[in-house]
């Protein structure tokens, strides 16, 4: 089923309502889609899983920024810039596509991203087009910019970009976040929502669109702590790291501890390791299959500029192999070292020391004797600005000019001395570091719909089943009257009802025979089914079907909602009622 696991996923999407083309009256557009009403529920509770981590756990609270954003922020960045893509246009069907993805399907290279436009140009001949199978002759590569482009407001005086990235607006308002969390680190930031980039050919479905979900945290700390204050959590959590000498050496991953792994030094610091376990527990709870799960270290000449660590949690696909759902990053200061210099702001935190401690610092000390009878009034005035000269300035020259009401004024070596003295320091500015998780929600959701998927061979055929976990699963009970008639068809509508006053998604329905309705629930990974018959009206028991045993208990009407509630939510298990 491997090979065609895709279609057949994708299929069942479409289908039953998860994913859709987007505006097919006017024919799809590569790269966008629409959720129907079971995908935007899954995703809404993929998302909701992941607050209860960063949100909720972490403390790391929610904001919710522009997704448009003005030009100075992208310049900032470096995304106007940078942000692009290597793009080579096939001679003979003119399609345009990446250039080092072309390499990488053509088998000659594993990390073509790494290789720049004239590598790319060698390995590219020879090899056939994916869009037409025609080989590639002498071609020319080129950047392609990923971001969007708009204008904001009438006559296009201001330009803007459709965001590429959340983060951001977390950096851009990094100084209220500073107030907001009391000024001490660490402290963290979330969003979810929407991104976009302008990919250069996206044909790979949900994995590679141009508006996606992202969901990412921002995690400031000080530049030289970056032990974790919860480190002891995960201290001990076991999982396969694929490191940048595993992957020079051809070699598998290897499992170890987080405690190991930042001991070895294969993980930079607790910080990257603590969000590295936390992803791999966050993904197993909403349905990534724990054997198609990989974290891979990025190689030091695939690493983003800004990043001195980074590592992918990498989901198996039967039709893309291993693709990349979450990056996460010490993104160091980079962040905010750049929108500091763009923008003159501070960026920093004041970080006070438990005890002052005294220094001895050159300082430009102005003469008093000699300001009093030249300035008078304006004689303080003069010495402050003498003061806050910075020594090299006043050491390399003979004099030199402040400022006083917006007025030069030429300060003579006669009205100062350059000295070491001794002074009481309270505290330091620090520029923090940013550890960033970043999580592409499409692609998860993806990634748990091919590892859900399931074709079961049973007494009357196959069953197609998503084996969701409850959490995640849209609907969460289906409720079936036996048969639609002596009162069943109301009684099954009447306990739907108290599921739903339970906060449990309960869908009711009384269409064709029992074993038909049973696997229409199954294959959109309704984990649990009630059914009313004759027995429910007699002693208020109703039967409860578990979705991937197909056993069936019969419990009493009065703590169905409770249990289902529980079931749902993860806090108790089928079995244990069997
Ligand atoms: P790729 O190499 O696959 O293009 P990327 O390295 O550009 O991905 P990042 O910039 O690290 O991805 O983005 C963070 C996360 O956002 C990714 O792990 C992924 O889940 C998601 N993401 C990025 N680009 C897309 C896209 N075009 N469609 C869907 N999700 C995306
Ligand atoms: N914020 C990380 C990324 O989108 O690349």
């Amino acid at each position: 089923m491997a090979a065609d696991v895709y279609e057949r996923v994708m299929d069942l999407a479409r289908r039953r309502g998860f994913v859709w083309p987007t505006s097919e009256p006017y024919g799809a557009v590569a790269g966008f889609i629409d959720y129907g009403p079971l995908g935007a529920m899954m995703k809404r509770r993929i998302e909701e899983t992941w607050r209860s981590f960063y949100v909720v756990r972490e403390g790391f609270y929610e904001i919710e920024c522009p997704t448009i954003g003005q030009e100075a922020i992208y310049v900032a960045s470096g995304h106007v810039k940078g942000f692009s893509d290597k793009m080579v246009q096939c001679p003979h069907c003119s399609e345009y596509l990446r250039a080092d993805h072309v390499v990488e399907g053509g088998g000659r290279c594993a990390n073509a991203a790494t290789l720049d436009e004239a590598a790319l140009c060698r390995e590219l001949q020879g090899l056939a087009c994916p869009a037409c199978g025609d080989i590639f002759g002498p071609v020319e590569v080129f950047g392609f910019s990923l971001m969007f482009q708009t204008s904001i407001g009438p006559g296009s005086q201001r330009t803007g970009y459709l965001r590429p990235e959340t983060a951001q607006g977390i950096f851009t308002d990094f100084s209220r976040l500073l107030r907001f969390y009391r000024d001490k680190l660490p402290f963290g930031a979330t969003q979810i929502g929407k991104s976009y980039r302008n990919e250069i050919s996206p044909r790979q479905g949900m994995i590679r669109l141009r508006e996606f979900t992202q969901a990412e945290a921002e995690i400031f700390v000080h530049p030289l702590k970056k032990a974790h204050p919860n480190f002891a959590r995960y201290a001990d959590y076991r999982m396969p790291l694929l490191a940048y000498p595993q992957q020079q050496a051809e070699a598998p991953a290897v499992e170890m501890s987080m405690a190991e792994a930042v001991s070895s030094g294969t993980v930079a610091n607790e910080y990257v390791a603590y969000y590295l376990a936390l992803t791999h527990e966050f993904l197993c709870r909403v349905g990534v299959s724990p054997g198609r799960l990989r974290f891979r270290q990025h190689l030091p000449d695939e690493r983003a500029h800004y990043a001195c660590d980074c590592w992918d949690a990498e989901c198996f696909s039967g039709r893309f192999g291993w693709v990349e759902t979450v990056g996460i990053a010490d993104r160091t200061d980079y962040d905010l070292r750049a929108h500091a210099a763009h923008s003159g702001d501070a960026f920093t935190v004041f970080i006070q020391y438990p005890e002052p401690i005294r220094r001895s610092e050159t300082r430009v000390v102005p003469r008093m004797g000699a300001l009093g009878p030249r300035f008078r009034g304006q004689a303080k005035a003069v010495a402050d600005a003498i003061a806050a000269t910075d020594p090299t300035v006043a050491a390399d020259s003979a004099g030199f000019t402040i400022e006083i009401d917006g007025a030069p004024l030429e300060i003579g070596p006669d009205l100062y001395d350059v000295r070491e003295v001794e002074v009481e320091v309270q505290g330091e500015e620090v520029m923090p570091h940013v550890i960033e998780p970043s999580y592409g929600i499409d692609r998860i959701l993806y990634a748990v719909l091919e590892h859900s998927y399931d074709e079961e061979p049973v007494e009357d055929g196959t069953r197609t089943v998503l084996r969701l976990a409850p959490p995640i699963a849209p609907i969460q009970v289906a409720v079936f009257p036996l048969m639609n008639r002596d009162g069943l068809g109301e009684v099954a509508v009447s306990i739907g009802d108290e599921l739903k006053a339970a906060g449990v998604m309960a869908e009711y329905d009384d269409s064709g025979a029992i074993g038909r309705r049973y696997r229409r629930q199954d294959e959109i990974g309704t984990p649990f089914a009630v059914t009313v018959d004759y027995d429910t009206l007699e002693d208020g028991t109703v039967t409860l079907r578990d979705r991937d045993s197909m056993h069936q208990v019969r419990i009493p009407r009065a703590s169905l909602a409770e249990t289902c509630r529980m079931l749902c939510a993860g806090q108790a298990y089928f079995a244990e009622l069997e």
